[in-house]
């Protein structure tokens, strides 16, 4: 599937959604994001589709930010990425260069976060008389913690891909080459697990990082309970007894 600014190219149930405007380092304009918003609703709805893999296109750049040309036409916009944030699947960023402003907030709403050597991160915004608008004050300070994400932030500069997996900011850092290769390898990795454990798994982290702890381990409990009377519960751990791999059916 092709968009004006996106192509999506799937196989073993990873969809690979990459941002497409090269020419403009991928900065996201209103077209491109409700091209995005689109993609991800069909992700969702699609149940050959078990993971997403988020990527730019081109050597340069994942994403530079909002498109700084629609800057001063934009409205507020609470939630956006929500939707890539809930999708229910894994959605995995590999981050092939600039990831700045909306591009390294569009990161951080991904479950996981992969980087090229070459990679920069950064929240500039402050030197365009904004903020993070895309999620980026909330999202990083949750991620690399309050003092990181407020240096990264207060001053505008960019940091390497090895300072953002120094912070906790990418989960690897892989070289130009390997990237999308062990991005994919990983995103089959997840896929090779039992679908229901991994959409729970997901659930009871997203969900109860914005619940006080008693809560989320209750919430974390119910989800546990609920898997244990399920078919993939008793095949895997049959599985495992028998010495033989497990065949999931996601019931
Ligand atoms: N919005 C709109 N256009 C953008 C853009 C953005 N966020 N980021 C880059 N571009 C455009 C440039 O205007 C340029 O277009 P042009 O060739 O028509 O003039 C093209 O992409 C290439 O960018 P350029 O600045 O020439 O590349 P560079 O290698 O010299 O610098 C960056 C790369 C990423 C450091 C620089 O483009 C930059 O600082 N971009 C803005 C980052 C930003 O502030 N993002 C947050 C927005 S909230």
């Amino acid at each position: 599937m092709s968009t004006q600014n996106l192509t999506v190219e799937s196989h073993d149930r990873i969809a690979r959604l990459t941002i497409s405007r090269p020419e403009k380092l991928n900065a996201l304009d209103r077209a491109t994001l409700g091209e995005m918003d689109q993609a991800f609703a069909t992700f969702a709805a699609d149940p050959e589709v078990g993971a997403v893999i988020l990527t730019g296109a081109g050597p340069k750049a994942f994403v530079a930010g909002a498109d700084i040309q629609e800057l001063l036409q934009q409205s507020p916009v609470g939630g956006r990425f929500s939707r890539i944030e809930n999708l229910g699947k894994p959605v995995l960023a590999a981050v092939n260069g600039y990831a700045l402003g909306g591009g390294c907030e569009l990161a951080l709403a991904c479950t996981l976060r992969f980087a090229s050597s070459t990679a920069k991160f950064g929240q500039p915004e402050v030197n365009l008389g904004i903020i993070p608008g895309y999620g980026g004050t909330q999202r990083l300070a949750r991620l690399v913690g309050r003092g990181k994400a407020q240096e990264l932030i207060l001053t505008g500069e960019m940091i390497d891909a090895a300072e953002a997996h120094r912070i906790g900011l990418v989960n690897q850092v892989f070289s130009p080459e390997d990237l999308l290769p062990r991005t994919e390898a990983i995103a089959a990795t997840i896929l090779s697990r039992s679908p229901l454990a991994i959409r729970y798994a997901l659930e009871a982290v997203q969900r109860g990082l914005n619940m006080p702890l008693e809560e989320g381990l209750g919430f974390e409990a119910t989800l546990f309970g609920v898997l244990c009377a399920s078919e993939d519960m008793k095949e895997g751990t049959r599985a495992f007894l028998e010495k033989r791999k497990a065949q999931f059916k996601g019931r």
